[in-house]
């Protein structure tokens, strides 16, 4: 094998087919198993389009209700399980302590972690669809210091996700269905992207034949960064950045161009979108109407505007292909309805989960799988003699 291929980042290397997605980043087009994302935004609900990517084919309605059923009868956690979140501390990043439950997932369903038993595979599925939304309300929790709630299953999951993370035990919550309907688009638009970093993770350590669970939790690992995930937060503490210092929006993009202390434009440029990202245009349309219902600081969506505009119309974003990207708008929202700015990749997680799974899932079933194991370019010493230490 002397023909080793250096390729930084995988620009151009395909590590897998998939019949999941497809993205053509030229036309800005999205599809989700051939359906395009407006359509599925505009028409679906997000366990409707988990059911798609998982299982390939949209689910008829007996199968819906079925799936629906099931995913609501898991959605507890063990009290054993629960426990765990005292030992975070209080001001902990909700991100760790969701992939540390995700991990310790495994230690509890330790007679469903064969990657290649069907029925393994399908039983832990159907619980960490269910159980991510309860441990992502579990961390707001604990992090604002107010008791959990269980699971109410004769409601939706992201009703259910919604008032645990805002209700209270002594109280009736009703929850608002404009905030729901928000919130299912957004999981809708965030359910898969292809081979994204995180998804790519989930693939290379599920190469291994670990489990589903270690290999989601190292995709919430993935996610977490700042230029995949964590940017959705980082956008909107730019935001703010922008607006305590004066809201001078041009000096914030000089900076950026004269590229002043690595200062990026969060939430603007995608490696494979080279166009406007459609999961951004379908946002920023319901980015107003939500913020208007919610009550959004407009503040903040102003200078968010002037940034894209003044992007769009200058030669450095312009030549180098730079679009906002889902990440651009979607913290604006996240905030208006009521989430912390720390919070808000774990809502990304939400959505991306039924992605990951279905790419773990795509992966096991293919003959053509093997670890995942790349090469490198070896730049190092050349062979040298070992030396005491008394002679260095
Ligand atoms: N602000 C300023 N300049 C940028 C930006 C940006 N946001 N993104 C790319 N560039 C420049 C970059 O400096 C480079 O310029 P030059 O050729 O002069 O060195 C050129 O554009 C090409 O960029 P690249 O870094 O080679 O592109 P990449 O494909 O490796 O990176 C990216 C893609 C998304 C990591 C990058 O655009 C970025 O860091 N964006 C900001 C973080 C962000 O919004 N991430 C969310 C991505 S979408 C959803 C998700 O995954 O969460």
């Amino acid at each position: 094998t002397g023909l080793v291929t250096l390729d930084p980042g995988f620009v151009n290397t395909a590590a897998c087919s998939s019949a999941i997605t497809y993205i053509d980043g030229d036309a800005g087009i999205l599809r989700y198993r051939g359906y395009p994302i407006e359509q599925l935004a505009e028409k679906s609900s997000f366990l409707e389009v988990s059911y798609l990517l998982i299982y390939g084919e949209l689910p008829t309605a007996a199968e819906l209700e079925d799936f629906t059923h099931k995913i609501s009868r898991h959605t507890l956690l063990h009290e054993d399980l629960k426990r765990f979140f005292d030992g975070f501390p209080r001001d902990a990043h909700p991100m760790p302590v969701l992939s540390s439950a995700v991990s310790a997932l495994s230690t509890f369903y330790q007679d469903s972690l064969n990657p290649f038993d069907p029925n393994q595979v399908e039983i832990s599925t159907i619980r960490l669809l269910a159980k991510l939304p309860t441990i992502a309300a579990y961390a707001y929790k604990k992090s604002v210091g107010q008791p959990f709630l269980y699971p109410d299953n004769s409601l939706g999951l992201v009703e259910n996700f919604l008032r645990m993370t805002f209700g209270f035990p002594a109280e009736n919550y009703d929850v608002d269905p404009d905030l729901v309907r928000a919130l299912d688009l957004l999981f809708i638009l965030h359910a898969d992207h292809e081979q994204n970093c995180s998804t790519s993770t989930v693939r290379l350590v599920g190469s291994s034949e670990a489990n589903l669970f270690a290999s989601i939790s190292a995709g919430i690992n993935a996610l977490f960064g700042p230029l995949h995930g964590g940017a959705n937060s980082a956008v909107l503490e730019m935001l703010e950045g922008i607006r305590d210092s004066g809201g001078d929006v041009q000096a914030f993009v000089n900076k950026v161009k004269n590229k002043e202390d690595g200062v990026k434009l969060m939430g603007f440029g995608h490696r494979v979108y080279k166009n406007y990202d459609p999961r951004a245009a379908i946002i920023k349309k319901t980015a107003d109407d939500i913020l208007n219902k919610l009550g959004g600081d407009d503040s903040l969506l102003d200078i968010a505007k002037q940034l894209e505009e003044h992007a769009l119309s200058d030669e450095y974003f312009v030549s180098r292909k730079l679009y906002p990207n889902v990440d651009f708008y979607t913290g604006l929202i996240y905030r208006a309805m009521g989430f912390p700015t720390k919070f808000f990749t774990v809502l990304f997680a939400l959505g991306r989960l039924p992605g990951w799974i279905a790419h773990w899932r795509e992966m096991m079933n293919d003959p053509a799988t093997k670890i995942g194991r790349p090469r490198q370019v070896y730049i190092g010493q050349t062979e040298r003699d070992y030396k005491p230490v008394a002679e260095r």
